[in-house]
């Protein structure tokens, strides 16, 4: 990796791409890189210097990082990585912030696709049952930050062999070759209305665009949570963003976990035939 990234950053404020990004407040500021560790790790030094709503967006990270501990993969040009920096005290809980983002993508994701995505507990996105993009939240000294990771134009043959049945792109499923910059425009707009419904009005602004969406509502699931495994049916998100689930035992709230199994729509069908 090159000793200094900084003849390889560019602000794009005046670019025709700042010129056609209807947002009021969010990416007003937006930094680009051709390679970094991860953008969540940079975003991290404009915590008090930077502008609430900034985002860093990098066209390939070296060490890009998912939720538990995982590493993202991010190699050049075939995906977006992009973090936000939102600066305002945290008025409503974490998660919520991860459903708002989780549903202000697959909005702009729609916009710009023309077909359905899908969620998944607490902030996956899916194309036909794969994962397509992820988000990762972090609190730091009253700021919170937001990375998403999408897959844009991956093969299914790039990705590593223990990722390859479980994830896709866009172009992989449907054979179309989207602007990354088209795709980011459409996500920051949506997403700057989803944080602003969050502020105003709380999970129930966007719970029906969630359960529209959300795989799992209903089915019988695993889910994984620590070194735990419950078994339930997913009844969807609480107003605070915990996944409700209803076991033998009860209902049990889920602050935090990995929905690993769910039931597809029709699988009974075909395991009669
Ligand atoms: C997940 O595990 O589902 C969350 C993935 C988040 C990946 C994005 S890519 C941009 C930002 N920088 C990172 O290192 N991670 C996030």
């Amino acid at each position: 990796m090159r000793s200094s990234l900084k003849d390889t950053k560019e602000s794009i404020e005046n670019s025709s791409f700042a010129s056609r990004l209807a947002t009021k407040w969010l990416g007003r500021k937006i930094i680009f890189f051709r390679e970094l560790p991860s953008t969540q790790d940079e975003i991290k030094k404009y915590v008090f210097s930077g502008p609430h709503g900034l985002v860093i967006w990098a066209d390939r990270q070296s060490q890009g990082r998912g939720r538990l501990s995982r590493s993202w993969y991010s190699p050049r040009a075939a995906g977006l990585y992009f973090s936000l920096l939102l600066k305002e005290p945290l008025a409503r809980p974490l998660t919520l912030y991860g459903l708002a983002t989780a549903v202000g993508v697959v909005q702009a994701l729609e916009e710009v696709v023309r077909i359905p995505f899908q969620l998944k507990w607490p902030n996956d996105i899916l194309l036909r049952g794969r994962k397509l993009g992820g988000i990762l939240l972090e609190a730091v000294s009253k700021a919170l930050i937001i990375g998403i990771g999408l897959n844009v134009s991956f093969r299914r043959e790039d990705f590593p062999p223990e990722i390859r049945e479980k994830a896709t792109s866009i172009f992989e499923e449907t054979g179309l070759l989207i602007s990354r910059a088209k795709i980011l425009r459409s996500v920051l707009k949506h997403l700057e209305s989803s944080y602003d419904l969050l502020l105003k009005e709380g999970f129930s602004a966007f719970e029906a665009a969630w359960r529209e969406r959300d795989v799992a509502l209903g089915s019988r699931v695993v889910l994984r949570r620590g070194e735990e495994i419950l078994t339930g049916y997913a009844l969807g998100p609480s107003p605070k963003g915990t996944l409700l689930l209803k076991t033998n035992q009860g209902l049990t709230e889920v602050h935090s976990g990995e929905i690993l199994m769910w039931e597809i729509p029709g699988w009974e069908k075909h395991r009669a035939a």
